[in-house]
């Protein structure tokens, strides 16, 4: 999957850009504020139906505009596709060789990116929800059944949690129907979780052991709030009904795969609590070298890689097999630097220089 060109209007910085990209690396170079994330961001929009995760849709609209447009061209083993992305203050239109494409849930595993960002340190050692989120994320990359379930799930246990907060109208058979739909599809939601971590384990551990090349086990946890070892949808309906009094006091739904949590361990120490910095820079970045792996695995194709300040995050051992996995890769790469000094890959380079606001193009052999 190659994305052959881009152009932007009105998003975030770029008023209008047209992008034509090299088949395998591109290198997006500026001083800081100068938009490279920004560019990034714009091919994660493009190819995900959405922005990284800090931002909001209406947010990536350039300040003072009212609508943005995003254009792209991609080859892929299913042929040319042209997609056509419509930002205005109130929703998003999204077109497919010209045509509109309704649920975006529909063509979500039609591309894959996985992105490199100096925040993923936070899916280490932020909090449990950040996991959760990152696990359900990388699922929903290779399953669209899972973004489906997901999201009929949250439907389901908003509906519950609306009717907890009415005592007065509370009975046992209204808050049944939601208990039903709950067990169905959490369910669901929880074994295609437990099988995913199941399968990444061990790629994980060999990764990780390639870049720090240290021994030490790295654990990937599932803890749920639903017992495992027996019926799990039967387990999970049982649960509901056990813990209805404690939830009618609390007003919300306490058990459930929105309450499970995802967790690491290095030599099987907690390592959102006791990994270092360098530790936790690493196992992320050994998740994400997996996360290639595995969309290999599950759909038979290489993702895209998008950089973000890599070099910045790691220590010069790290960024030695960063590069000498790059160097390996067969996708297409976007990597952005401050300075051409830091990047270590060796070959054909599509170079686009970034200053006050002009973008220049250049191809560089290194
Ligand atoms: N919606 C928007 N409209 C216009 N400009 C925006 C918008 N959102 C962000 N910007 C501008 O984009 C610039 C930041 O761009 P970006 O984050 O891509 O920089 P960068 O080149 O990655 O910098 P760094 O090296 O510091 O990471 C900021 O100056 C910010 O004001
Ligand atoms: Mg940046």
């Amino acid at each position: 999957m190659i994305l052959k060109s881009l152009t932007l209007k009105n998003f975030k910085s770029y008023s209008a850009e047209t992008f034509s990209f090299h088949d395998r690396c591109n290198l997006i170079i500026g001083e800081n504020a100068q938009g490279k994330t920004n560019l990034l961001e714009a091919i994660h929009f493009l190819l995900a139906f959405k922005p990284f995760k800090q931002l909001r849709s209406e947010e990536v609209v350039s300040f003072g505009s009212t609508e943005c447009r995003l254009k792209g061209e991609i080859q892929s083993q299913a042929g040319f596709d042209e997609i056509n992305i419509l930002l205005d203050e109130n929703h998003k239109t999204l077109k497919l060789n010209s045509k509109v494409v309704y649920k975006t849930s529909k063509v979500s595993t039609r591309y894959n990116v996985v992105t490199f960002l100096p925040t993923d340190i936070d899916i280490v050692k932020g909090s449990a929800q950040v996991r959760r989120k990152y696990l359900d994320a990388i699922i929903c990359s290779i399953d669209p059944a899972h973004l489906r379930d997901l999201k009929l799930y949250q439907r389901a246990l908003g509906q519950r949690n609306a009717i907890l907060v009415k005592p007065s109208s509370l009975t046992l058979d209204k808050i049944e129907v939601w208990d039903e739909q709950l067990a169905e599809i959490g369910s669901q939601v929880i074994l295609r979780r437990v099988s995913f971590v199941n399968r990444i384990r061990p790629v994980l551990n060999k990764i990780y052991k390639q870049t720090s090349g240290l021994d030490q086990e790295i654990g990937i946890h599932y803890q749920s709030s639903i017992d495992l070892n027996s019926n799990i949808e039967q387990s999970f309906k049982d649960e509901l009904k056990l813990k209805f009094e404690q939830d009618k006091k609390r007003f919300h739904t306490t058990v459930g795969p929105h309450r499970d949590k995802l967790s690491f361990s290095i030599s099987e120490k907690d390592a959102s609590i006791y990994s270092s910095q360098g530790e936790a820079k690493n196992l992320a970045l050994a998740l994400k070298v997996s996360e290639i792996e595995m969309i290999n695995q599950f759909l038979g194709r290489t993702p895209i890689l998008l950089l973000d300040d890599i070099t910045s995050e790691l220590d010069n051992n790290r960024i030695r097999f960063l590069f000498k996995l790059l160097q390996d890769f067969t996708g297409q790469i976007f990597i952005t630097t401050t300075s051409m000094k830091e990047i270590l890959y060796k070959g054909h380079i599509r170079g686009f220089h970034i200053k006050d606001r002009i973008v220049r193009q250049k191809d560089i052999q290194t």
